[in-house]
């Protein structure tokens, strides 16, 4: 296991931690600590106990954090409980036939079964249409972006394994009927939260001076 057991990060640190303009050495090792030990842990690898009510509530907080251009909250999240993963399974299936008419039954029992992973999956819906104020796409995606990053290391705070997943079904008509996606709105890809049952070893981050100019 990680730094970050499970149970052992249930309330965030004191605002005044990170009020200061001296050097606060024990807030910057949390937030290194945090951010830089997230890895993706694929769903087949995430098993019960998913987070309980209030962690998911704290996951949401998350969100909410995150920087939000004219305060206008370009997302929304669908969790799929387990009693409806069933729903979701044959939006995956149909979208397969769909691209795909000779898919063979294994492949589409695979898709299906890409529903049932795992304990906490959610959609990311981005809201991009008609805004007041009219903040710009990109600027609204990126918000999204925030927010979903501020949801996986809360999850990881918490102990729990959490990944990304998308694919070709996100823009299938089963998938904009399910979730009730109105015109502007756009599923971005389901955010799985559960205990590792298995990790791999974390992937080595690019160095600062590969993405990094001065003008
Ligand atoms: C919007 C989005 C969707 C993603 N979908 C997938 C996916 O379907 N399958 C996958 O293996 N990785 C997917 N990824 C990438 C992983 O989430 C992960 O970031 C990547 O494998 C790097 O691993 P790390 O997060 O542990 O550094 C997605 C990432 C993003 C931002």
């Amino acid at each position: 296991m990680g730094h970050f057991e499970q149970g052992t990060s249930t309330s965030a640190p004191p605002l005044a931690l990170f009020q200061t303009t001296e050097p606060q050495a024990s807030a910057f090792s949390f937030a290194d600590a945090l951010i830089t030990s997230r890895q993706n842990i694929s769903p087949r690898r995430l098993v019960e106990p998913g987070p309980n009510a209030s962690q998911l509530d704290q996951i949401f907080r998350g969100a909410a954090s995150a920087p939000d251009h004219g305060l206008i909250k370009p997302w929304r999240f669908v969790t799929v409980p387990l009693d409806k993963r069933a729903l979701l399974a044959e939006v995956f299936a149909l979208a397969l036939v769909e691209r795909d008419p000779g898919a063979t039954p294994e492949q589409i029992e695979t898709a299906r079964e890409k529903a049932h992973r795992a304990p906490v999956l959610m959609l990311v819906v981005a809201r991009l249409g008609a805004c007041e104020p009219p903040i710009p796409t990109l600027e609204r995606m990126m918000s999204v972006g925030a927010a979903v990053q501020n949801m996986l290391l809360m999850a990881h705070g918490l102990g729990f394994g959490s990944s990304l997943t998308s694919g070709q079904a996100m823009q299938s008509p089963g998938m904009r009927r399910l979730f009730g996606l109105t015109d502007g709105e756009e599923a971005v890809c389901f955010l799985n939260i559960g205990t590792i049952s298995k990790r791999k070893t974390q992937r080595l981050h690019p160095e600062a001076s590969s993405f990094v100019s001065t003008l």
